[in-house]
């Protein structure tokens, strides 16, 4: 189908529409290419919406899709109200919503409010003249007495958080990289901007948005130094991070008061809308996460990165998995991303790799909230392999080539083929990543035992289990690390050890619904009772049978 016309203003009207749904992360420029420029876009992805629809996925979150210079690939906004080119136009947004829409598929936008592009017109103004108006949307110091930056902050991306501008003689801040200039939230004008913003997406029918940079918009007043940290203090790092971001502690950038009213600010907009609003809150405590989260008068949900940012750790990652009891059923979950390497890398790679994501993904399917896959992870994709030569991302460039998000973000592979059926163009923006036939989509839909598949499996038995909706989580009793929960009728059992495992079966007889088998599933039916054993690294998920007289 191929419609042009706006969708309905409010598709989404049942509170908690996404409760009981699978989200999956399109980052658009590898997903698929539609126009054969060798970047993908939104017609690429309208022509695989089937695979998302066979998949069973029913929401969509979209990597950015505004005007943008791509210093960030996205992340650096050129103009809120409009499509890059590259990407496609609004008349293609209409459509996409339309035919996702007809696929029973939501569909969220990314919205970036932490900073724009240089090459926004509001930057534009603001760098030129101090008098300007919109100059008091950034932040403004002027140098120290030696010279430089006004305070030791640093980048997310690694050296100073500023950046000189000769011509008005002041530093700007950017918490990323200097394209991206730190809007100032405390200026009332910022905050109307953005709400005619949230309208305009909604107005065209969007389910809702991914919010980036989420815990970070508010900066504390003065702009004061952060405490700095001795080396031997600092805390571990995270692969997605420069190594000095680490050297302060980052009390005044990120978590500060008045944080939560934006949210809510925003919450008041969606609501009328019927729209979800998903934050990116990088914050690893889930007691402090949980303060975004828990009165639900702001963010609807939130990601929790527990899991991205651990490696192959069975005792910690049964931790990561808890920590959804502290932070009450709004989190949404994710292994993977377009900032971290891909889960069955950091599990050690290979097929005991895409074991492990496979398990951890059974895990995670059965709890409340919003499991999101991120492309590729149906495939059991590793990293892709990226010369640091071909280096795209902004961190390598600052990071002088010690970390890249590239090797996360290669090509989709959809076909076996030089161009794995990602373009017709003869290069992609990035390499194509050492993809082999078994990794493509066309391959692993041909063969029952692929790791596609196993989370196609995965996802219709979500939907298939009305246990698995609503109810609350009662984790069961075992030895760790086996992982296991009881839900309704339902209980969700993973052996993290390497070694066999049983696990004692609170009574009744129990079907087996779904087994993990290596870095596949299968569906085998069968009952047990008493007791369920499980191989190292396995998972299943088992559903209690109703005796006769029962139910
Ligand atoms: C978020 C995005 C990341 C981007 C950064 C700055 O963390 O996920 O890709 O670089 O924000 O916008």
């Amino acid at each position: 189908m191929t419609t042009t016309e706006p969708a309905d203003a409010s598709p989404h009207t049942q509170p908690g529409w996404w409760a009981d749904r699978v989200g999956y992360q399109v980052y658009l420029p590898s997903f698929a290419d539609g126009d054969g420029d060798g970047w993908g876009d939104l017609t690429g992805l309208r022509q695989r919406l089937d695979h998302l629809a066979w998949l069973g996925v029913d929401l969509v979150w979209l990597s950015p899709i505004n005007p943008s210079p791509m210093a960030d690939h996205g992340y650096d906004v050129a103009d809120y109200c409009a499509v890059h080119p590259r990407l496609g136009t609004l008349a293609d947004v209409d459509a996409l919503l339309a035919e996702a829409r007809d696929r029973g598929i939501a569909v969220l936008l990314d919205l970036v409010p932490n900073h724009t592009s240089v090459e926004h017109p509001w930057f534009q103004r603001a760098r030129a003249s101090r008098d300007d108006p919109y100059r008091d949307y950034y932040h403004w110091g002027d140098p120290a007495p030696d010279g430089g930056p006004p305070n030791n902050w640093v980048s997310v991306f690694g050296g100073p958080a500023w950046t000189f501008e000769p011509a008005t003689g002041q530093y700007y801040l950017h918490l990323y990289a200097p394209e991206q200039p730190d809007l100032n939230w405390d200026n009332p004008a910022v905050a109307r901007e953005f709400d005619a913003i949230l309208r305009f997406w909604l107005d065209r029918g969007v389910a809702g948005f991914r919010i980036d940079v989420a815990h970070a918009l508010k900066k504390a007043p003065g702009l004061p130094d952060q405490p700095e940290v001795p080396a031997a203090q600092q805390p571990a790092r995270l692969d997605g991070r420069a190594a000095d971001h680490y050297a302060i502690e980052h009390v005044h950038d990120r978590e500060q008061p008045g944080l939560r009213d934006l949210h809510r600010r925003w919450r008041a907009v969606a609501e009328p809308y019927g729209a979800l609003l998903l934050g990116e809150v990088y914050i690893l405590d889930p007691q402090r996460l949980a303060t975004y989260l828990r009165d639900q008068d702001g963010l609807h949900t939130g990601f929790w990165f527990g899991l991205v940012e651990s490696e192959w750790d069975p005792a910690h990652l049964a931790a990561q998995l808890r920590a959804a009891e502290v932070t009450g059923p709004h989190l949404a979950w994710v292994q993977s991303s377009h900032d971290r390497r891909r889960a069955p890398t950091r599990y050690g790679g290979g097929q005991m790799g895409r074991r492990r994501a496979l398990t951890l993904a059974v895990l995670t399917l059965g709890l409340p909230a919003l499991p999101v896959l991120y492309q590729g992870d149906e495939l059991g994709l590793e990293d892709g392999h990226v010369p640091p030569q071909a280096y795209q991302d902004p961190l390598a460039r600052r990071t002088g080539g010690a970390l890249s998000r590239d090797p996360a973000r290669t090509p989709m592979p959809w076909e076996p083929g030089e161009r794995l059926g990602f373009t017709d163009a003869e290069q992609a923006w990035l390499p194509w990543g050492g993809r082999t036939d078994a990794d493509t989509v066309a391959v692993q839909r041909a063969d029952p035992g692929s790791p596609l598949w196993a989370y196609r499996r995965l996802v219709a038995l979500r939907g298939a289990l009305s246990g698995l909706r609503g109810g609350p989580v009662r984790w069961h009793a075992t030895t760790p690390p086996v992982v296991a929960y009881v839900r309704g009728d339902v209980l969700v059992a993973g052996n993290l050890e390497a070694h066999a495992a049983t696990l004692a079966l609170p009574a009744g007889r129990w079907t087996v619904r779904l087994r993990t088998q290596g870095s596949g599933a299968v569906e085998p039916d069968d009952v047990v009772e008493g007791a369920l054993s499980l191989p190292g690294e396995h998972a299943a998920i088992l559903q209690r049978e109703v005796a006769a007289g029962e139910g």
